[in-house]
């Protein structure tokens, strides 16, 4: 008999033909009462897959007694409880690395993009005020600019190579300084504000993070300063950075993720030293697949030799059930 499987959001079609040959895949989207139907059907239930956005409502881990395993894609989890999980010997899995060069390069095309103000110069030419008022005004170039990143992890790192190219100068913010790093460390974030000309944030989201971003750090970025967010919107105070951008103390921002996504606040969406895109870090179909496989192959891996690839953090305890 197939191991039953809770999927929670969406899965792509090929996603779906390998959930349906391993598992009796239950959709959660599909059920009308899912308190209802978890208490009829939950122990047959022994995984969950899930997304970084979709997460794991405690409640739902809560109603499948005999849950073993939570594959979750996308390299963030901050939706899905993994004390809660460790506390039940729940494994929980996501898919790093596989999207690192998307999405660097998602943070490179914000960089771009608003460092250039792209859009207000693309609506300046189809407006026809190029015709009428001459020549756009000049911007700022990121050629041999001083570049601070908040998050030097995998992504960070990919993003620091790939601006070397541009001949930044790359300093960096975590908590833990890395010994051979060839980048200037920071402990206090406000002391890189204030140093660099662009901020780029590429943290996990979670409690850890919240508001990480402040008025401060903001504003001693300063005037000609640009703030790129692709990790997660609650990292930065979203109500002070709009206020910061209405003074003028902060000179532009480039946003992949927002506070309450799909919401975007109007303020924002009204300034042209902005870069708004809709969460697309990863969204290429490319790296949609390769997120996509290592997602199924975590669980599927599971359920036929006990071991996972690519368990959380919190997760790599469980030796015997990680792949060496
Ligand atoms: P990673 O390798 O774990 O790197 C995370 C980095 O953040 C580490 O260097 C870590 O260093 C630092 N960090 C963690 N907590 C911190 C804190 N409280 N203060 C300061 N620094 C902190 O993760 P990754 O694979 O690069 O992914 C990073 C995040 O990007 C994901 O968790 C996700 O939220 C986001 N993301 C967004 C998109 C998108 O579509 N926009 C796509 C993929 C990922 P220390 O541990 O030393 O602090
Ligand atoms: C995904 C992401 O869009 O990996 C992450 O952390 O934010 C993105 O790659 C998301 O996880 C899918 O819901």
């Amino acid at each position: 008999m197939k191991p039953g499987m809770l999927l929670i959001g969406g899965a792509t079609p090929r996603m779906m033909d390998q959930f349906n040959e391993a598992f009796e895949v239950h959709i959660a989207s599909q059920i009308d009462n899912l308190t209802d139907y978890l208490a009829e059907n939950g122990e047959n239930i022994g995984a969950i897959a899930t997304s970084g956005k979709d997460g794991a409502p405690v409640e739902v881990m809560s109603a499948l007694p005999n849950l073993k395993v939570i594959s979750s894609y996308g390299v963030g989890y901050d939706g899905i409880d993994t004390q809660a999980a460790v506390d039940r010997g729940i494994i929980v899995t996501h898919t790093p690395t596989v999207l690192n060069k998307d999405v660097a390069n998602t943070a490179l095309m914000l960089i771009l993009a608003t460092s250039r103000r792209l859009i207000r110069d693309s609506d300046y030419l189809r407006s026809g005020e190029w015709e009428k008022r001459g020549e756009a005004p000049l911007t700022n170039s990121i050629e041999g600019s001083k570049v601070g990143i908040v998050g030097l992890g995998r992504i960070g790192e990919t993003l620091a190579h790939k601006l070397s190219v541009f001949d930044c100068e790359i300093s960096y913010h975590n908590r833990n300084e890395k010994p051979d790093s060839p980048y200037t460390y920071y402990g206090d974030l406000v002391e890189m504000a204030r140093e660099v000309d662009s901020m780029v944030v590429i943290t996990p989201g979670g409690p850890a993070t919240r508001k990480l971003i402040t008025r401060e750090v903001m504003d001693a970025l300063g005037p000609e300063g640009m703030l790129i967010n692709i990790g997660r919107g609650p990292v930065v105070d979203e109500p002070e950075l709009i206020k910061a951008l209405q003074a003028g103390t902060l000179g532009c921002a480039g946003l992949d993720v927002f506070e309450k996504e799909p919401a975007v606040p109007a303020e924002l969406l009204e300034m042209d030293n902005v870069t708004l895109t809709p969460h697309v870090g990863s969204s290429t179909r490319q790296t949609r697949q390769a997120m996509g496989d290592l997602t199924v192959e975590n669980l599927v891996r599971y359920f036929t030799d006990g071991k996972v690839i690519t368990p959380v953090p919190e997760c790599v305890h469980y030796a015997d059930k990680v792949e060496q």
